[in-house]
């Protein structure tokens, strides 16, 4: 850039930076005025959060006397405004409330879970399911959610892994910025916008064996490295309000742990947002061991850095005496405070405290159905498609089989608070409005996915019989994942995997599609089907979305944001791993072992007898109705320096004969480190479509700086070595390239 137009940049940029400067300064002013005239017992109401129960006379004595901030859970417009009458005109200061839900994957018009929305590989359809759900919550009255979860989940037991944006960091960062943005928009004072919130900080994906709150061990490498990017990038793009963990990370419960909420939050990234507690888990410090009484626990949270108390009593409880008694300083207390009233400035809650009723509904508008529906088509992942049974033609008869085929609660998943199941649309009626009624033949085998009754196979291989081709709706209901709901083993449950065996007596093509929670272990059941679909929760338009999907009128273009184990036992398990010192070439697997062989005639290499050394399918992993070529990447350079940038380059090719989309996927590995390095880590991936024959080169800019690592000592470092990279459909495919970063 030449020097007059950097002048002339840094112009039009500094008078909209000063004016945000000044905007800031004067908000500070006006919440000094504010400290210097609240009680100590106005202080520690503005840091209460309370779960509401309506227009409830104790609740409305608590807003009166300035002992409540915020209140979760209240989704009627008019008790909101009556409540908050009650603190603006009826309170001594007239301290606006903030009223909070967990909307987490759309509020009345459901979309698919976060890992059926990471599994899209497409931020600005996530924005837009997060402009939506503001947009439709914020009608009522709720002005922050606690969105977005940016646990990195590598096991497949945690219940929680479908709230989560999957196993990488790189793809949880940039969806999890996408969704704030979404949420929060470019002005979050406006009425339609939610304060987003970060959670949980930190390491809440790393529960010992996939149990939910259970204890986390995370090094300081794979804490800096895997789990604080996301969250970084939160405090970066100015996410409002970040949560802090139920689990204990080495030891300190998050809710007490000055390293993590003072010491990397505030000091290291600078944030000024607001920290709330999870739903009391202050008080919880006491079961983990960490705090004596309700009142140590109070006194580690406040001092560790939890602003707000979320149904834990504790602060209310105990503040006060705390700070009489000097354990905790006046400036603690004030600094927390100064959060929340930032929060609610920030909001414009204090100029536009109360919802209109008027405009209350902005439900299930026709383009927020359409949105919905596309984010299902979006994230269906196509796993197996043997003779190109799908897409489906359109003069056929359909057995429609399996307890997920007509579930209008359970297509919701986990999180569908305000979800009216009677507005969701399920495969079964979409394919009858496609097929008509008379050439759809419905037999449920199964009455949910629990159900290990085999009263109905006998139906549904009737059904199977009289049809053309079988589609077997299978998965889990929704209450089998999400909060602790954790599962050990992760395989279909119930009798579904034996309906698919039976499904295939019929010797028409089974087509599985899966609707779940997580991902699955799933190795029989994909024998069992000649196609098979993994689709997630996908919300009020799932049926729909999966029909249009089955029926070709729209194609799938999901990528798994998992592997999917062979085998619950491999668990935990993700493509970023380490190769260890004996990476497998060659398996002997149980079956082949001889009789009385000898103990290292296997070979001695890393690897399970009976699972292999891998997944069943890679992260980023997905089929489409077509076909795609990649070319091999050119780099722009060779060598660059650990300030340097590089472009790799590459040409995809639809070479099949439909539409499609594919998602060009940039892997790189740093061969020799000094800690050993992932065997591959994501670092870019664009989704393209491409008609027959269409080709597009897609390019990647690489920062050398990204490719550093932190080393125990919690240095970050970018090691002068040599590297790889790929372009490539998934974690495991493509042709690699060599660089090196030289000094
Ligand atoms: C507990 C959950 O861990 C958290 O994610 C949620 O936002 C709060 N409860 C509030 O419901």
């Amino acid at each position: 850039m030449k020097l007059a137009s950097i002048l002339l940049a840094g112009l039009l940029v500094l008078p909209s930076l000063t004016a945000d400067a000044a905007a800031a300064a004067a908000t500070e002013k006006k919440i000094d005025d504010l400290l210097g005239r609240m009680t100590l017992e106005e202080k520690i109401g503005q840091l209460n959060q309370l779960s509401g129960f309506g227009y409830d006379p104790a609740m409305v004595g608590r807003i009166n006397a300035g002992a409540v901030g915020s209140i979760l859970n209240e989704v009627d417009p008019v008790t909101v405004n009556k409540l908050q009458r009650e603190a603006v005109e009826n309170s001594r200061l007239g301290i606006p409330l903030v009223f909070a839900r967990d909307v987490i994957h759309g509020f009345k018009t459901i979309f698919p879970i976060p890992l059926g929305q990471a599994a899209t590989w497409n931020p600005a359809l996530v924005e837009q399911g997060a402009r939506i759900a503001a947009d439709e919550a914020s009608s009522t009255g709720v002005r922050w959610t606690f969105s977005p979860m940016l646990d990195i989940s590598r096991d497949a037991r945690w219940g929680r892994i479908a709230e989560s944006f999957g196993e990488d960091p790189y793809l949880t960062t940039v969806l999890g910025t996408a969704m704030v943005r979404g949420y929060q928009g470019d002005d979050l004072s406006k009425p339609n916008t939610m304060a987003a919130c970060a959670k949980h900080f930190a390491g809440y994906g790393y529960s010992e064996s996939g149990r939910d709150y259970n204890t986390t061990w995370i090094p300081e490498p794979l804490l800096r490295d895997v789990v604080l990017p996301p969250f970084k990038a939160m405090a970066d793009c100015g996410a409002a309000t970040f949560m802090c963990s139920f689990n204990d990370i080495n030891g300190v419960p998050s809710s007490g742990n000055r390293y993590l909420l003072r010491d990397i939050l505030r000091g290291e990234w600078g944030y000024d947002g607001m920290m709330v507690s999870d739903w009391g888990s202050i008080q919880q410090m006491i079961p983990h061991g960490y705090s004596a009484d309700l009142r140590q626990a109070a006194s580690q949270a406040i001092n560790a850095g939890v602003d707000m108390d979320m149904e834990g009593y504790a602060y209310v409880g105990h503040l006060k005496d705390l700070v009489e008694s000097g354990e905790v300083d006046m400036a603690t207390v004030d600094e927390a405070v100064r959060n929340v009233l930032r929060l609610k400035y920030r909001l414009g809650l204090f100029d536009n405290p109360y919802v209109d009723e008027k405009t209350a509904n902005r439900f299930y508008l026709p383009q927020s159905l359409e949105a919905a529906t596309r984010a299902v088509e979006e994230s269906a992942v196509l796993l197996k498609n043997d003779a190109g049974v799908l897409p489906l033609a359109s003069d056929i008869k359909v057995a429609v089989v399996g307890p997920m085929a007509d579930a209008h609660h359970d297509q919701n998943g986990t999180w569908s608070f305000d979800m009216e199941k009677n507005r969701s649309v399920t495969p079964l009626e979409s394919l009858r409005d496609i097929y008509g009624k008379d050439k759809v033949i419905y037999a449920p085998g199964l009455k949910h996915t629990r159900d290990r009754s085999t009263d109905g196979f006998a139906a549904a291989l009737d059904a199977a019989r009289k049809a053309d081709v079988v589609i077997a709706f299978v998965g889990e209901e929704a209450v089998l994942s999400g909060e602790a709901h954790s599962r050990a083993d992760i395989s279909l449950p119930g009798a579904q995997s034996a309906l698919l065996k039976e499904l295939k007596k019929a010797g028409k093509p089974v087509v599985t599609v899966i609707i779940t929670g997580r991902p699955m272990v799933i190795a029989g059941d994909l024998d069992s089907s000649n196609a098979l679909l993994y689709t997630f929760h996908g919300g009020t338009m799932a049926g729909p979305g999966i029909a249009n999907v089955l029926t070709g009128r729209a194609y799938p273009s999901g990528r798994l944001p998992n592997v999917l184990p062979r085998m619950s036992g491999q668990l935990p398990i993700y493509y970023a791993r380490k190769n260890t010192g004996r990476p497998a070439a060659e398996m002997t697997l149980i079956d082949d072992i001889e009789l009385e062989a000898g103990q290292t005639s296997t070979g001695c290499t890393s690897y399970y007898l009976d699972a292999g050394d891998g997944p069943l399918f890679p992260f980023g992993y997905g089929l489409g109705y077509t076909t795609f070529s990649y070319s091999d990447p050119v780099l722009s350079a060779t060598e660059i320096t650990p300030d340097g940038t590089l472009t790799a380059t590459c040409r995809v090719t639809n070479t099949g004969s439909r539409d499609g989309a594919e998602v060009a996927q940039l892997y790189v590995r740093d061969l020799v480190g000094s800690l050993v390095r992932p065997v591959r880590e994501l670092k870019g991936f664009e989704k393209v479509i491409l008609a027959p024959g269409e080709s597009r080169e897609i390019s990647f800019t690489l920062k050398a700086a990204d490719l550093g690592f932190h080393r125990l000592d919690n240095t970050y470092v970018v090691e002068p070595g040599d590297f790889q990279l790929w372009i490539a459909p998934n974690s495991a495919e493509g042709t690699p390239v060599s660089f090196k970063i030289v000094h």
